[in-house]
C-alpha cells in the first residue's frame, strides 16, 4: 500500500486510495475486470439495485452531448435478491471493498433493502436518493429536507452498515438537503448524481431519449459538482464522495481539495474501462513526484478559508 494514498473514511473504514467508478457507470460491479486487474481501486461501487427487478425505461436512453452525455437508464437492475445470489459474490472477489448502491420507489423499500443487505461482506451502502429517471423526476427525499430527515433517521436505525446518502444537484436546497442527511445519521454524502438535461431531433421533432428529460454527466458537469461539494463542505462534516465529470488526475486534486474525502469516476469509463485504475496510478505518481498526501489535498479550499479568516 502506498501510504501517501491512504484514505480513512470513518473509523473502520479506510481505503488504500480514494478512487472508486461511480455506480451505473461500470456494469453491475464486474465488468471492469474484463479489461484488465481492478484491484488498484480504492472501492468498488454497484450499479443501483432496488428490492424489486427493473426493466429500465425504455430506448433511446443514451445520447452524447457535447462534453458529457445524457441518460435515462431508469435504474434496469435484476433486483436485490438476484443481485445478492448471482453479482454481489464475484463483486466480492475482485479484491477491493465493496460499496453496495440501493435504490427504492419508497420509504418501505428502501427500509427492506438496508435491513436485507446487512451482512453480505458490503463495507458501506450508498443510499441513491437522486436518480432523475425515475418516480417522473421528482426526487422527494432529495429535494425535501424533511423527507431526507425522515429517511435518513429511519435507514439509519436499521444499519450497522455506514449510509453514504448519494444527493442529487437538482435542488436549490442541497445543503439544507445534506444537513437533514447527516442530521438523520448518513455517515457519508456522495456527490452529485446528475443534472436534469434534454437533447431534441429538432428535425424529427422529437427528444434524443425517448423519455424526453434525462441525466447530464461527464466533463460538463464538473464544475457544479465542485461547487456542490465546496458548498456542502461548509456545513457538514463528513466525509463526501466527490463525483462529476471527473477524467484526469489534476480533476481528482480539484475534488479534494474541494473537500471530497474520496472521489468516484464515471462517465469516463464508458470511453476508458481501467479510467478509475489509471487515475489511482496516477495520484499515486503524483503524491510521491510533489510529496504530498491525499490527505495534504484534502480540503484546501477550506482551510484557506479557515486561515482567511483567523488573519
Ligand atoms: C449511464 C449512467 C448510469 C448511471 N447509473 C447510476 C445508478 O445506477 N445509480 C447511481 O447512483 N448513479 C448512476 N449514475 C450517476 C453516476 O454514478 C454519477 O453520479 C454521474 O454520472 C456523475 O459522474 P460522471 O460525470 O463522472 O459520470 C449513472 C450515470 C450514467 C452516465
Amino acid at each position: 500500500m502506498n501510504p501517501l494514498l491512504r484514505t480513512p473514511l470513518l473509523d473502520g473504514l479506510e481505503l488504500k486510495n480514494p478512487v472508486m467508478p461511480a455506480s451505473g457507470t461500470y456494469g453491475a460491479a464486474l465488468e471492469g475486470k474484463e479489461f484488465g486487474d481492478v484491484r488498484e481501486l480504492g472501492a468498488i461501487v454497484t450499479k443501483t439495485v432496488t428490492p424489486k427487478p427493473r426493466k429500465g425505461n425504455p430506448p433511446p436512453r443514451l445520447a452524447e452531448t457535447p462534453c458529457g452525455m445524457l441518460n435515462s437508464i431508469g435504474l434496469e437492475n435484476p433486483g436485490l435478491e438476484t443481485f445478492l445470489a448471482e453479482v454481489l459474490p464475484r463483486a466480492l472477489e475482485l479484491g477491493p471493498p465493496v460499496i453496495l448502491n440501493l435504490g427504492g420507489e419508497s420509504l418501505e423499500e428502501f427500509e427492506w433493502g438496508v435491513e436485507r443487505v446487512q451482512e453480505t461482506g458490503v463495507v458501506a451502502l450508498e443510499i441513491n436518493l437522486s436518480c432523475p429517471n425515475v418516480q417522473g423526476g421528482a426526487l422527494p427525499f432529495a429535494t425535501d429536507p424533511e423527507a431526507c430527515l425522515r429517511i435518513a433517521q429511519s435507514l439509519s436505525n436499521r444499519s450497522e452498515l455506514p449510509l453514504f446518502f448519494k444527493l442529487s444537484p437538482n435542488t436549490h436546497l442541497l445543503c439544507e438537503v445534506a444537513m437533514a442527511a447527516v442530521e438523520g445519521g448518513a455517515q457519508g454524502l456522495t456527490l452529485i448524481n446528475t443534472l436534469l438535461g434534454m437533447a431534441v431531433d429538432w428535425r424529427l421533432g422529437r427528444p434524443r431519449i425517448a423519455r424526453g428529460v434525462a441525466g447530464l454527466s461527464g466533463p460538463a458537469i464538473k464544475p457544479v459538482a465542485l461547487r456542490c461539494i465546496y458548498q456542502v463542505r461548509q456545513v457538514v462534516e463528513v466525509p463526501i464522495l466527490g463525483v462529476g465529470g471527473i477524467q484526469s488526475v489534476e480533476d481528482v486534486c480539484e475534488f479534494l481539495a474541494a473537500g471530497a474525502s474520496a472521489v468516484q469516476v464515471g462517465t469516463q469509463h464508458f470511453r476508458e474501462p481501467l479510467a478509475g485504475v489509471r487515475l489511482a496510478r496516477e495520484l499515486g505518481e503524483l503524491c510521491a513526484q510533489e510529496g504530498f498526501s491525499v490527505q495534504d489535498l484534502q480540503n484546501r479550499l477550506g482551510k484557506d478559508r479557515k486561515r482567511n479568516r483567523d488573519h
